[in-house]
């Protein structure tokens, strides 16, 4: 059915959730790594790497938005080779590539401009609170994203939740407050191991304000995206180019005013700069196809699953101890995670054991 496309066979739904769950433990633990690897001073700049996201993430869903406009896709374009869709594309100044610019630039794209701007200021909040924290506590407090997005879905798309899905919400603050706890200790071991070589100081305190920040920002974005995307029928990825066009200017604005003092804006970086970057497009995309194909509350479940995985590679890659306190949190949030996201109107627990007769 054209509402619920596959891929290779599985719902595009589930396959994107799942996909997301993997970007997201791969982020934090890369985006961590190529922060902290090299000395501040030689480190990249964070403005050229938010940029740079938009500027691929913009130019991607041109392309597909191109693919998809009607007389180019007669053929299904993922059932095409790369040269082929390549040959199948309209020239600019062909009529479907007027048209499609048409679309973009319509009369309703203004609406863009408020998540773009608010996911630009999300997108550099995230490079402090990665820089600032162990990745399983970024990864646990951003989880606070459920809390915002379930507020802000309530206030912008009439969403009603019920009292089980408020009181997970709560446990999920709960939960979050018990791993912040464990940061501590891990900052101390931070600090000490920073001394002899890297100075890369942590500061748990600067990075759990950009981690919260952060989530006000994610839950209004998201929401509001929802709204504009589920308002009409306009394509997902027209939807997505006039995102990346309204993020330009807020996203160009500090690299053009940081060119003056430094050099070059893509000094220094790195190969794992680059993997941050090109996992954040890959983010960015499967983020608007779960906007699209589920919601932002699915999105919540599908990162938190996200948090095992980010534990398990940070014990193995980042010498990242095990604590009781982190363990509890962890759990308190994935159990109100998953509480939250039980179906409306699901059995309650017990009654699943039911004896027959
Ligand atoms: O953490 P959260 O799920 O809110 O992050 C969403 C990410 O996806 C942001 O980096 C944002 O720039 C990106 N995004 C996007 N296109 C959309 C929606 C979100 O690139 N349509």
């Amino acid at each position: 059915a054209p509402g619920n496309p596959t891929v290779c066979g599985l719902p595009l739904k589930y396959v994107s959730l799942v996909t997301l769950a993997v970007q997201n433990a791969a982020l934090s633990i890369v985006m961590h790594y190529s922060r902290v690897s090299t000395p501040p001073a030689q480190s990249y700049s964070p403005a050229s790497a938010v940029l740079l996201n938009e500027l691929l993430k913009g130019l991607i869903s041109f392309f597909i938005a191109l693919a998809r406009v009607p007389s180019v896709s007669q053929q299904p374009w993922h059932r095409m080779s790369f040269s082929q869709i390549l040959g199948a594309l309209p020239y600019p100044w062909t009529p479907p590539f007027i048209a499609l610019c048409a679309d973009v630039l319509s009369a309703d794209c203004w609406k863009l401009s408020i998540p773009a701007l608010l996911y630009v200021i999300q997108n550099s909040l995230q490079f402090v609170a990665v820089s600032n924290l162990p990745v399983a506590s970024f990864q646990v407090t951003y989880q606070l994203k459920i809390l915002t997005t379930a507020a802000f879905s309530v206030a912008l798309l009439r969403r009603r939740l019920t009292s089980s899905k408020w009181v997970s919400l709560l446990f999920l603050a709960l939960g979050v407050g018990i791993v912040q706890i464990q940061s501590q200790t891990t900052r101390e071991h931070a600090v000490g191991s920073a001394h002899d070589s890297a100075p890369n100081v942590m500061s748990p305190l600067k990075g759990f304000t950009a981690v919260t920040l952060a989530c006000f920002t994610s839950g209004l974005a998201g929401v509001y995206f929802e709204m504009v995307l589920k308002g009409n029928n306009t394509d997902l990825w027209v939807r997505n180019v006039q995102l990346a066009l309204f993020s330009l200017v807020p996203a160009l604005l500090p690299v053009v005013y940081a060119s003056n003092t430094h050099s070059h804006p893509f000094r220094n970086f790195t190969p794992s700069a680059w993997a941050t970057v090109a996992i954040q497009v890959l983010g960015g995309l499967v983020t608007a196809v779960v906007i699209k194909y589920s919601d932002n509350i699915m999105k919540g479940f599908a990162t938190s699953l996200s948090i095992i995985l980010s534990f398990l590679a940070s014990v193995a890659l980042f010498d990242f101890h095990i604590t009781p306190s982190f363990v509890l949190g962890a759990s308190t949030v994935l159990g109100a995670t998953w509480v939250y996201n039980r179906p409306e109107g699901g059995e309650p627990l017990l009654a699943i054991v039911t004896i027959p007769g």
